[in-house]
């Protein structure tokens, strides 16, 4: 990291080409928003202090998008153009002195390590600017760099202004500058909007440094996927694409099974132990953490999660906001959500909902349950169908149940309301007073039986 640099980020545009009424840096690619991406990369190479993004449209929505890193922010109430982008910085930036780097909001992709190079190979040399460029099968869209006989960029053409001739040509201008600051701005106001689309070019500095004596040179990268810029949405899902095959192929290399990778989503901040095994369709999200020894059941997703080692979670369930420790199982058709915490070898089965509930050590829900607002100790079997009424139509009640305690199928514990520990409660009870401690409890009517009544009722009629 240098400090010598201030890295402007290039976030005000509509993206029309979007057809969205959200502004482009705020849709989201490989877990994260555009813009959050943009400032995640540069903070590999400059201090918050030193970096701006420049907001436009959504201005609110994307300063929070960028998080609060304490990157600064720049104002350009109207769009008119990249260069003017850039200008609207000019009384926060100007008396920054060394390098000002300019990256372009929509191009998540690109590696830190490739912001970084480009920065030092302007900072190792005596050139007026430095821009990354790369070659394209299809650069339909994007800027041509036209490089003179000795390899410096003489201009770069955007695609509506381009000849036939400067078409055919497939190095483009990835949107990523670094300049030397005071050239740079010395020389910024030159910037005229006399192109078809009437709009200040950023590309035009090019031009003006060569002019006033400055060369340009390109910073040539090979690998062109991580320099696709998104316009449209067919272009968002690709980059979204390219982002989780990284992100699998780093976890597999470190040791986490992925069957049918091309299949799962994982979010990069996801943390995943080795020998897990992930089934096919997984969605695996935001701050999840996941022991060693654990499988995630085929099209299940899990956010926001703590799974310890041995956790196994079987497929179609769904995994928000809470924790399993270790052993624990959830599913098939589980739903946990709202800090639930399943303790270790606890079991939820299958259509049973966990909503700010803790299952004790051992104890196991397996079918047909919601259980929300609940404390459950260890050792406790919840029969299928058991419904705790935590709502009363105007607020939320607890329900607490002690150690080694059986709840009878299908059974309703009106809240608030506390069972014993070794309590049983007897199948079909509607349990609306306290339970005390190895009682049984029954809350239903006895069964009566009426010996030859059927048979009565079918001989009258
Ligand atoms: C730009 C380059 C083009 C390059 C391409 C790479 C220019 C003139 N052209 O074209 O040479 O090949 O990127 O992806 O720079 N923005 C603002 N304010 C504005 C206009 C744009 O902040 O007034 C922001 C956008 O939000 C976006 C970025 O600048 O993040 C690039 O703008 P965009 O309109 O996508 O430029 P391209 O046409 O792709
Ligand atoms: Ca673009």
């Amino acid at each position: 990291m240098r400090n010598d640099v201030s890295i402007v980020i290039l976030a005000a545009g509509l993206g029309t080409r979007m057809k969205s009424r959200q502004a482009k840096v705020l849709h989201r690619a490989g877990g994260d928003t555009l813009v959050g991406h943009a400032v995640r990369t540069a903070l590999k190479s400059a201090p918050p202090e030193r970096i701006f993004v420049v907001v436009g449209h959504q201005a609110d929505q994307v300063q929070q998008a960028a998080g609060n890193s304490g990157v600064r922010f720049i104002h350009q109430t109207e769009q008119k153009g990249t260069g003017h982008a850039v200008l609207c910085g000019r009384e926060q930036l100007a008396a920054n002195g060394g390098l000002l780097a300019i990256l372009n909001g929509d191009c998540p992709l690109v590696r830190p390590e490739t912001i970084a190079g480009l920065i030092e190979k302007q900072a190792a040399s005596e050139a007026g600017g430095t821009l990354i460029s790369t070659r394209l099968d299809d650069p339909t869209g994007y800027g041509r760099v036209i490089r003179d006989a000795a390899g410096n960029v003489q201009a770069i053409v955007e695609h509506r202004a381009a000849s036939e001739e400067q078409r055919r040509v497939d190095e483009i201008n990835a949107g990523f500058y670094c300049f030397d600051a005071g050239l740079f701005w010395k020389h910024a106001g030159e910037i005229r909007p006399d192109n078809p689309a009437n709009e200040y070019y950023l590309t035009d500095m090019v031009e003006i440094l060569l002019r006033a004596g400055h060369r340009i040179q390109p910073f040539f990268i090979a690998d062109s996927a991580e320099l696709l810029g998104i316009n449209t949405r067919v272009e968002l899902a690709r980059v979204d694409r390219i982002f989780r095959q990284r992100t699998v192929r780093e976890l597999m290399l470190e040791g986490v099974t992925i069957e049918r990778p091309e299949t799962v989503t994982i979010d990069a901040s996801v943390k995943i132990g080795m020998d897990t095994v992930i089934e096919p369709f997984a969605r695996i999200l935001g701050r999840t953490t996941i022991g060693e020894n654990c499988r995630i059941g085929a099209c299940s997703i899990v956010s926001d999660s703590q799974l310890e080692d041995e956790v196994e979670i079987a497929p179609f369930s769904s995994i928000a906001a809470s924790r399993l420790d270790r052993g624990a199982h959830a599913g098939p058709y589980a739903r946990l959500r709202m800090e639930s915490h399943v303790e270790a070898r606890g079991v939820v089965g299958n259509f049973v909902e966990l909503k700010k509930t803790r299952l004790g050590a051992g104890s196991k829900a397996q079918h047909l349950s919601y259980l929300g607002d609940s404390t459950i100790g260890a050792g406790t079997n919840i029969g299928a169908g058991t419904i705790t009424c935590n709502y009363d139509g105007k607020k939320k009640h607890p329900t607490k149940i002690g150690d080694r305690a059986f709840i009878g199928s299908n059974s309703t514990l009106v809240a608030p309301v506390e069972v014993g520990n070794g309590a049983y409660i007897a199948a079909g009870s509607v349990i609306t007073d306290a339970v005390p401690e190895d009682a049984l409890a029954l809350g239903r009517s006895r069964q009566v039986v009426k010996p030859g009544w059927a048979k009565t009722r079918r001989e009258k009629t």
